[in-house]
């Protein structure tokens, strides 16, 4: 993909940036290996070539990026960081409070990120005062795909709420037509789990058994018919979802061999990247009942290697990253939508501008929450205990009241 001459022409905007950075490179990991996902780094790539700084790519493959939080604990563990890491919003906080992380504060009061950067975004920026990482855009997990073919084949509206998923899954079963794409791997499951809690119980429920882990709400009935949805999700996926990565899952509802999906917009950067229309050949609807609340994740450049002769070329990145154009051209790409108020919807497809209307209003309502399967509703801890718990039912016959025991367990020794 080109870069646009304006996104170019913004390389120069800080004054920060020393010539020095121009015989620099930078390193950066991250876990963008899928088709749209490589599509939206090489603008990053490309921008930086245009200001002749190098990118040294350290890519570890596999999505929601749990090997690649391993081997940045590797990397750190033996003192040799990258100049930058993609993490999501809790890992920041984590390096933060390890003290790995470089401070990005100057970069950030000459862009005025403060201003135009979402309060939501910046609690995970932001420690004491300092900017350790960048945010590179706004992702919404709580995204139903459909395949809008298979759909008006067979007379099909989009559900709205999990009973009517059931019902319309059930038809396609029945006709020979898998439902659901999915790919079994803790954190696809957990993303299904997250719209579950939130599409079952509401954005208060939510609040409470994800974000606060509140045992009563962890322990309720509403948490049994939770996981008894789970259940039922797992009867409308194909034989060979066990492992499947999520872009092969979101191939099968662009090429008709599956009708559904529930994933994150980055599910967009692959139909955008297959020249389909995200809205019309593909529609987004929120997963059943959760319109009304925002569900996010965002990807965040931290700052971690703070040697001298590497922290120009690291501000010139992270400025790059900040910039508006940068934001706008990325994000057409990557399926979400830019971590600033300032861009314009106009060239967003439906769906980005869908989602840009929702986030202001979710915003206004309280119903703006992170998401537990990215990074965003728990520590990595708890996340993890939560994933396990998940899993293990989604892959078993365990009951919903024995999931929802063991969910308690596992959430109160996580927090020891
Ligand atoms: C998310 C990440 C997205 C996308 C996805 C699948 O956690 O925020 O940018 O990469 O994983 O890999």
């Amino acid at each position: 993909m080109k870069v646009p001459a304006k996104l170019l022409a913004t390389a120069a905007v800080s004054t920060l940036i020393s010539s020095a950075a121009m015989a620099q490179s930078v390193e950066v990991l991250h876990w963008w290996t899928a088709g749209g996902e490589a599509a939206a780094l090489n603008v990053l790539k490309e921008d930086l070539a245009g200001q002749g700084i190098g990118w040294e790519d350290m890519p570890v493959a596999g999505g929601g990026g749990e090997a690649a939080a391993t081997t940045l604990k590797a990397r750190v563990a033996a003192g040799n960081p990258p100049t930058a890491a993609q993490l999501l919003g809790m890992q920041v906080r984590e390096w933060a409070d390890e003290g790995a992380l470089g401070d990005l504060t100057a970069v950030a009061t000459e862009g005025h990120w403060a201003d135009v950067v979402p309060s939501a975004l910046q609690d995970f920026a932001v420690r004491d005062g300092k900017w350790n990482a960048v945010p590179v855009n706004i992702h919404r997990p709580n995204w139903l795909w459909i395949n809008a073919a298979i759909f008006e084949e067979n007379g099909l509206t989009p559900p709205t709420t999990w009973e009517e998923f059931n019902t319309v899954a059930q038809t396609l079963k029945d006709k020979g037509i898998t439902p659901l794409a999915h790919g079994g791997q803790p954190w696809q499951d957990a993303t299904i789990f997250d719209d579950v809690v939130l599409g079952i119980g509401g954005a208060d429920f939510y609040r409470k058994a994800i974000i606060e882990a509140d045992m009563d709400a962890l322990g309720s009935d509403t948490m049994v018919q939770v996981f008894n949805q789970m259940r039922t999700v797992r009867g409308f996926v194909d034989d060979n979802f066990s492992g499947r990565d999520w872009n092969l899952a979101t191939a099968m509802v662009l090429n008709g061999e599956a009708a559904m999906q529930l994933m994150g917009d980055w599910a967009k950067g692959e139909i955008v990247r297959a020249d389909m229309t995200p809205g019309t050949d593909i529609l987004c609807v929120t997963a059943p009942g959760t319109e009304g609340s925002y569900l996010f994740n965002t990807d965040f450049f931290a700052a971690f290697d703070v040697s001298d002769d590497n922290q120009a070329a690291q501000s010139a990145l992270a400025a790059s990253v900040m910039s508006p154009a940068f934001q706008e051209a990325f994000n057409l790409v990557k399926g979400s939508i830019p971590a600033r108020t300032d861009v314009a919807p106009d060239n967003f497809d439906a769906c980005g501008q869908k989602a840009m209307a929702d986030i202001k209003e979710a915003e206004a309502n309280g119903t703006l929450l992170g998401s537990l399967a990215h990074g965003h509703g728990q520590t990595s801890a708890v996340q993890r205990a939560i994933f396990d718990v998940v899993t293990e039912h989604f892959n078993s016959d365990m009951s919903a009241e024995d999931a929802v025991e063991e969910l308690q367990i596992a959430v109160e020794s996580a927090q020891l």
